[in-house]
C-alpha cells in the first residue's frame, strides 16, 4: 500500500464489482440504443475506461475539462470551460461520466450547459457520491456508491494532482495535508 494512505475503501475487486455492477444497469436501459459517453477530465479518467469496456451498446467517447467558478458566484450556469466536447450532441443519448459529486456546483453548470444543446437525453452516471456534502441537487441517475464526508484519492481522484493512479481509492494519511 503507499505510505500516505491510511485506509483502502474501496479494493481493486471491489471497484471491479461496481463497476459492472453499474455498467449493467446501463446496457439494461440503453438497449437498441447509441450513447456518447462524455467523461469529466481529469478525475473520471481512470473510472470512465473501466466502464466504457463493459458497456456493450453501441458507445462514442468524448471528454470535457471544466472548472466550476465557485461559490461566489451567484449565477448557477456558470462554468469555465477548458476543454470543449468535439462532439454535437444535439439529438444523442448523452452520458456524463463523472469520478464523484461533492457540492454538486461542477455537474449543476455541465447539465444546464449541455442541456442548451438538445441532446436527446442527458443522464449522469459517478461512481462516489458524497450526499452530506450537497449544495446543488443533482439526480444521480447511475451512483457506483454513497461515501461520507472523507476526502479520498486513488482510481483517478487526485490530492494537488497526485495518487489518480492508485488502483484503489484510499483515505489519505493527516499529515499529508500538513
Ligand atoms: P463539486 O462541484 O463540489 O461536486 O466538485 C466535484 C469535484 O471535486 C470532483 O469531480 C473532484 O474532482 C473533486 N473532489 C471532490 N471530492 C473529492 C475527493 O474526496 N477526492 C478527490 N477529489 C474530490
Ligand atoms: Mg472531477
Amino acid at each position: 500500500m503507499n505510505k500516505d494512505i491510511q485506509e483502502i475503501l474501496f479494493s481493486e475487486d471491489e471497484l471491479a464489482a461496481m463497476v459492472s455492477r453499474v455498467a449493467g444497469e446501463i446496457n439494461r436501459d440503453y438497449a437498441g440504443k447509441d450513447i456518447l459517453l462524455v467523461g469529466l477530465l481529469k478525475g473520471s479518467a481512470v473510472f470512465i475506461t473501466d466502464l466504457m469496456r463493459k458497456i456493450d451498446i453501441p458507445c462514442s467517447l468524448d471528454f470535457m475539462l471544466v472548472s466550476s467558478y465557485g461559490r461566489s458566484t451567484k449565477s448557477s450556469g456558470m462554468v469555465n470551460v477548458k476543454k470543449d466536447l468535439d462532439e454535437d450532441i444535439e439529438g444523442r443519448h448523452v452520458l456524463i461520466v463523472e469520478d464523484i459529486i461533492d457540492s454538486g456546483n461542477t455537474l449543476s453548470a455541465v447539465l444546464e450547459l449541455l442541456t442548451s444543446r438538445d441532446p436527446a437525453s442527458l443522464k449522469l452516471v459517478s461512481l462516489l457520491s458524497k450526499p452530506s456534502r450537497r449544495e446543488k441537487e443533482i439526480r444521480i441517475d447511475y451512483l457506483g456508491t454513497e461515501i461520507e464526508d472523507l476526502f479520498v484519492v486513488g482510481y483517478g481522484l487526485d490530492y494537488a494532482e497526485k495518487y489518480r493512479n492508485l488502483p484503489y481509492i484510499g483515505i489519505l494519511k493527516p499529515e499529508v495535508y500538513l
